[in-house]
């Protein structure tokens, strides 16, 4: 576990003359442990912020700390998940999970690795899938894979961007709870970031629920999820305190969206 703090972020994108704001003065602090969601309308920068923290790429202003260490690049002490299956596509599931080992800190031997790949992929339940190639699985499957690698590295945070958003509502569900039953493991629990634009999504899984702006992103407002865990998927959504909340943060999204379509409806007019 580690903490993750981020000063005053900012992230222009573009060069010579045509340049795009995508973040501006983004400050967040994630404590040890802690699992904070962002969430926000397609667009306000949510991807930039995980690939700021996994140190694929780097700020135009301001500092990204991991246990109070500037982050300078990638590393094995951040484990991603991003929307798009990123599985080696030459590699079976198998071989996937151990790469991502064999790529950590510490001594490994074979079958060290191979244990650990083996039991990480039967506790998604792809055990018996371990010789199957990315392409040959559907799209949970291949999540509970990214998943189990992410797991397998042993990493201090996981950075999760829109983990589940491609999938089914049903296969959404059962990876949430696979989730949830997997960090709520003591060894197991991590500090996590993560990327979502579903209200429920976020109120179900975080600590604390970070709602960013439309463009350029900034975060508008942290609220506290204050629900018990384990949490039942059920009572929560039948809770007055959940519909409240739920209220709430889709009014806070909503009012940005409706502004953000005026000011775009506004700028066309003028350029009509
Ligand atoms: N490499 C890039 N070059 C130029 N613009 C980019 C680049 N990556 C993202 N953007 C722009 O930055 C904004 C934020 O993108 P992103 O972080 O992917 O948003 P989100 O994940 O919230 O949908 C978008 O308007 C996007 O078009
Ligand atoms: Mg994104």
């Amino acid at each position: 576990m580690a903490t993750i703090n981020l000063e005053n972020l900012s992230m222009i994108y573009g060069s010579n003359g045509s340049s795009y704001t995508a973040l501006s003065g983004v400050s967040l602090d994630i404590q040890e442990g802690d699992f904070i969601s962002l969430i926000g309308p397609s667009g306000c920068g949510k991807s930039t912020i995980i690939d700021l923290v996994s140190g694929l790429k780097v700020p135009t202003e301001g500092t990204i700390r991991l246990d109070n260490e500037p982050v300078n690049g990638p590393g094995p002490d951040r484990g991603t998940v991003f929307q798009d299956y990123s599985l080696f596509p030459w590699m079976t599931t198998f071989e996937n999970i151990c790469f991502a080992i064999e790529h950590t800190n510490g001594t490994h031997t074979k079958e060290t690795v191979e244990e650990s790949a083996q039991n990480y992929l039967d506790l998604v339940g792809l055990g018996k899938f371990r010789n199957a190639y990315p392409n040959t699985l559907s799209g949970g499957m291949r999540q509970r894979a990214s998943i189990a690698r992410m797991f397998s590295m042993n990493p201090r945070v996981f950075l999760m961007d829109e983990p589940f958003g491609a999938l089914d509502s049903l296969n959404r569900i059962y990876m949430q709870d696979l989730l949830l039953h997997l960090w709520s493991d003591g060894e197991r629990r991590k500090t996590v970031l993560f990327v979502t634009h579903d209200v429920d999504e976020a109120l179900l899984l975080s600590d604390r629920i970070a709602v960013m702006t439309p463009s350029p992103g900034r975060i508008k407002e942290i609220v506290d999820v204050p629900f018990a865990r384990p949490r039942c998927r059920k009572s929560l959504s039948t809770s007055a305190e959940y519909v409240a909340l739920k209220a709430h943060l889709l009014s806070v999204l909503y009012c940005d969206m409706v502004d953000a379509i005026e000011n775009q409806t506004a700028d066309h007019r003028v350029v009509a």
